[in-house]
């Protein structure tokens, strides 16, 4: 697998208007429906934080809400920087440099904790699941929002060869058609719905029944550390 945090800081620059592109705007939705779901009012971390998209729903959506992002992407989180001031929250969420396999907290530090098409991108979920258990407080919510193979037998082959021809064919516009190769390329290849509950029940959540978006291109994994 290539190194995805040097991916990252090479997509960086472009990275948001791709995603909104690719996504026909519906990015957007998803994001905020996660921010919706793990119904958190106080401290949230938010992993692979990127852009800091997702921070920027849940402060908005919680009031009395702080939020940590965290990615080991420098490129990203320059960017987040500057999209914090722009949408006024820059008191409500701090950034910090850092991988979900290694999360740099004490256990039970968080109500709850987001992540955002990064799970795929870690070099080790399980590790990264676990993590994510250890530093939550007990009773608190994990939300995860991943890409999805569609089940739809008739959806699912168009819709794959949708994603494989334009992510390359947009990135090369920009000189990246490798890496959005790579990001699509990777889709199939993670572990979904039952799999990826399993891995999530391996780290100690118990999980809820998933979200499919927009026929089933994304889910929503939400799991809770019991108390
Ligand atoms: C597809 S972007 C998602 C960014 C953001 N969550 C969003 O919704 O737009 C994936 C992010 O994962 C980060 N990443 C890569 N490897 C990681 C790791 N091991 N731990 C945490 N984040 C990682 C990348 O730097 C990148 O910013």
């Amino acid at each position: 697998m290539p190194e995805t945090k040097s991916i990252f800081n090479r997509v960086a620059e472009h990275y948001d208007l791709l995603n909104t592109l690719l996504s026909f705007g519906t990015d957007k939705s998803w994001r905020r429906r996660l921010a919706e779901e793990i119904r958190s009012s106080n401290l949230v971390l938010d992993i692979a934080t990127g852009t800091a998209e997702v921070a920027i729903e849940v402060v908005k959506r919680w009031n009395g809400c702080f939020a940590i992002g965290i990615d080991p992407s420098k490129q990203m989180l320059d960017l987040a920087h500057t999209k914090l001031e722009t949408a006024g929250v820059k008191k409500k969420i701090d950034l910090v440099e850092g991988v979900a396999e290694s999360l740099p907290f004490k256990d039970g530090t968080y109500d709850a904790i987001t992540i955002a098409f990064g799970i795929r991108n870690t070099v080790d979920p399980l590790t990264s699941l676990k993590e994510m258990n250890r530093v939550l407080k007990p009773g608190g919510r994990v939300g995860i929002l991943e890409f999805a193979v569609p089940r739809n037998r008739l959806f699912a082959p168009l819709y794959m060869s949708y994603i494989r021809n334009m992510f390359p064919f947009l990135g090369s516009f920009f000189g990246k058609r490798n890496e959005y190769k790579y990001l699509v390329d990777s889709i199939p290849m993670f572990p979904q719905r039952e799999s990826f509950i399993k891995l999530m029940e391996e780290a100690g959540f118990t999980v809820k029944k998933p979200i499919e978006l927009t026929m089933g291109t994304v889910i929503i994994y939400v799991g809770v550390k019991e108390d």
